[in-house]
């Protein structure tokens, strides 16, 4: 096959954890007789600095035209520190999941067996826990209007706002899931305070009774969830939330992993799919070979298979992937004192695909 791939490294780590990314799909491509033409483009503070756009037009356009987006990490500490900065990284992200419809984030949760000591939660806790977490992406807080500050600076605002159909397309990608998995899916919310939450309970019954009444639909409050997450966590399969719940668990459900770095995700959209690590830029890392390439690595894997359909391809990759960790070539953050760095882990798994 052939197909061209959008490649938005980022900021912080983003652009060396790419550049593992796209020397893995080469040896998928090598190994399978594939062509995956890269087309980069800026996003992020990369693009600030550029174009003073932190998500430009040629950005957009390549994404568009492209046959899926692969993207690496935004964010830069100068803009944490500048409350008032005009412009902020993030936004490039927000405005790009919003132009390219990116209205489901996919973020599978499956502890490695070889790393069920490296959680600092119980091994009888972590072991057997598999799920995903659906969530939804451009509605909610992080878009909602009006959002700003009154005329005297004194007061803030964000709004929270769902419509029917924003929670009724996400519910359909959650059961979905839930069809190839388990058949049980968990909507979180706090729907005995949140108005927004109260037609999301409402919106998911109907859609299940409608459309599938043979799979098992419960429901949980957001605390009580991420209690349950590190104490239960196998009481999950799929969890479908809004935006702003859905940020906060899936980091925590970084926990059961035993490393952030090891978490991919996609988002799925109207036109476009676009695949990313749950992480950060973690710039305290940027230039130091030492952020874990793994989950931008499986990000690529979850590219192939869901937009391209290698399945065999993309076993492969998470083999490798699987190789390295329970072979202890991995860093820092999942083998204390790691000799092996972004790159080290990166070329095994690269080399483990050329020689499969
Ligand atoms: C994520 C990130 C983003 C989010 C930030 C960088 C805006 O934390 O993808 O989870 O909050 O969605
Ligand atoms: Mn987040």
């Amino acid at each position: 096959m052939k197909k061209t791939i959008a490649v938005l490294p980022g900021d912080g780590i983003g652009p060396e954890i790419m550049a593992q990314a796209t020397g893995v799909l080469d040896a998928v491509a090598g190994k399978f007789s594939h062509e995956f033409e890269y087309r980069y483009a800026d996003v992020g503070a990369a693009a600030i600095d550029r174009t003073g756009n932190p998500y430009p037009d040629k950005t957009h356009e390549i994404c568009m035209t492209s046959d899926s987006v692969l993207f690496g990490a935004i964010g830069d500490p100068k803009y944490d520190n500048d409350p008032k900065a005009k412009v902020r990284p993030e936004q490039g992200l927000l405005k790009m999941r919003k132009a390219l419809g990116l209205y489901a984030n996919i973020r599978p949760v499956k502890p490695y067996a070889s790393l069920l000591e490296a959680s600092p939660l119980k091994n009888g806790i972590v072991a057997g826990a598999d799920f995903v977490v659906v969530r939804e992406l451009t509605g909610g807080m992080y878009f909602g209007e009006p959002r700003g500050r009154n005329e005297a600076g004194d007061k803030a605002f964000d709004t929270c706002v769902y419509s029917k159909a924003e929670i009724e397309r996400v519910t359909d990608v959650a059961f979905a899931y839930a069809s190839r998995r388990k058949g049980h899916v968990t909507l979180v919310d706090k729907a005995n305070v949140l108005a927004t939450s109260r037609l999301w309970r409402e919106t998911v019954k109907e859609i299940h009774a409608a459309k599938y009444p043979d799979m098992q639909l419960d429901f949980l409050f957001v605390d009580n969830a991420a209690m349950k997450m590190v104490s239960n966590p196998r009481d999950f399969d799929v969890i479908l939330t809004e935006n702003m719940f859905g940020d906060i668990l899936s980091d925590l459900a970084g926990v059961i992993n035993g490393s952030i770095g090891l978490l991919p995700s996609a988002s799925t959209g109207v036109d476009r799919s676009l695949y990313e690590p749950i992480h950060g830029s973690f710039p305290q890392g940027a230039g130091r070979n030492i952020a874990n390439p793994i989950a931008m690595i499986l990000s690529a894997a979850m590219m192939i298979e869901d937009a391209f359909g290698a399945m065999e391809e993309g076993a492969l990759v998470r083999r490798a992937c699987d190789a390295a960790v329970a072979q202890g070539v991995c860093t820092p953050d999942i083998v204390k004192d790691s000799p092996y760095g972004t790159k080290e882990t990166g070329k095994f798994i690269i080399d483990y695909i050329k020689n499969a």
